[in-house]
């Protein structure tokens, strides 16, 4: 008999600074569960540089990144945090499994057909093989579950789709792990456009608060933020910056969204706005004391990461050990 915890992995990438989307469609849901379960959390600095980058600023947002996970509240009793780069099994079964991907399941993926347009000449190879990537970290860690945003569902798949087809034609060598997405929180909406996703890469910073925004520059963009001339706020299809903004202010203050639409049924923005412009300032102002702090403890966050890499490092050798020779690689002597 075994009482080992259900495993979990999951990772953002440190490409500028984490929004209140990356928080409440991922983070808040590792911290929620995370002492139920095994958790590997990881930066994916390998992902980050698929895109034009500028090598000072990876570095940067890299500490950042896993510093906002502490801040955040993931709880290293709990969970392994660390660099991808630092654990090279993920480059290298990420090659193994290129090696297996129809290239049509990759040219077939949103996320690279968005930024391949947006990129126009400089599309990299790795843009195109990143879901192989991908699908090595998880799989590296034979996770159970994988808690991510609703636009990594495609991605998820994949990574399944893979470990099937590699399990099929060499034995059973990965776990097929199951996309963990909370239905609240998913899918946080721009400020600019209840259309578009809360995204790191939006042109407009006005578009999205990031979780180290300051008390003056939350409510600058919450003031801007877009709405529609309908008098009191709901929860509807047809009034996405409605939708969203009560969204966001029925879980930042841990209240159903129902409970806080009936609240401002027939109140005005304006006064939703300050509320909800409170409401994320109190929110973000005790995580971001934690950031201050360990970010100020001099070598706190390299014994950290340096420690996460030694343990994730373990699991991922073993697995890649298994598919190396399932593949029929000869180990070395
Ligand atoms: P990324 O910023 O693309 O590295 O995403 C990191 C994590 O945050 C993934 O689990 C995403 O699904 C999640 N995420 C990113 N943007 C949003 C958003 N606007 N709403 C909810 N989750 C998001
Ligand atoms: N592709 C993810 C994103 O853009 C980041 C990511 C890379 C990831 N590897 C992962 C997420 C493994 C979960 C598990 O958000």
């Amino acid at each position: 008999m075994t009482n080992a915890k259900l495993r979990t992995f999951s990772g953002i990438q440190p490409t500028g600074q984490l929004h209140l989307g990356n928080y409440l469609g991922a983070i808040r849901n590792w911290v929620q569960t995370q002492a139920k379960y095994d958790n590997y959390f990881c930066v994916v600095d390998l992902h980050a540089i698929t895109a034009p980058h500028d090598p000072a600023e990876l570095r940067a947002a890299t500490r950042a990144v896993a510093a906002l996970y502490l801040a955040c509240g993931v709880d290293l009793d709990y969970a392994t945090v660390f660099v991808q780069s630092h654990v090279p099994a993920h480059s290298q079964l990420a090659w193994l499994l290129m090696t297996q991907t129809p290239l049509n399941w990759l040219e077939s993926m949103t996320q690279y057909k968005e930024k391949s347009l947006r990129q126009g000449e400089n599309v990299g190879a790795g843009l195109l093989n990143y879901p192989a990537l991908m699908a090595a970290d998880i799989l590296l860690y034979q996770p159970h579950g994988v808690p991510v945003g609703a636009d990594q569902k495609e991605h998820i798949e994949v990574t399944r789709d893979l470990a099937r087809r590699f399990n099929d034609r060499y034995g059973p060598t990965f776990r097929l792990p199951e996309p963990w997405i909370q239905p609240e929180g998913a899918r946080v909406m721009s400020l600019t456009d209840g259309t578009k996703k809360m995204s790191k890469s939006d042109p407009s910073d006005l578009s999205r608060i990031s979780l180290l925004d300051t008390p003056k520059e939350i409510e600058k963009k919450i003031k801007r933020a877009k709405t529609d001339p309908q008098l009191g706020l709901s929860l509807d299809l047809d009034r996405p910056e409605s939708t969203n903004l009560l969204t966001i202010y029925a879980l930042l203050t841990h209240q159903e969204p129902s409970q806080v639409a009936a609240e401002f049924a027939t109140s005005g923005y304006g006064p939703f706005k300050a509320r909800l412009s409170e409401a994320a300032i109190n929110f973000l102002a005790p995580m971001q004391t934690r950031y201050r702090e360990l970010t100020q403890e001099v070598g706190y966050l390299e014994t950290v990461l340096k420690t996460g890499a030694e343990r994730a490092r373990v699991v991922a050798h073993q697995t890649l050990t298994i598919a190396s020779h399932n593949l029929g690689l000869l180990p070395p002597t």
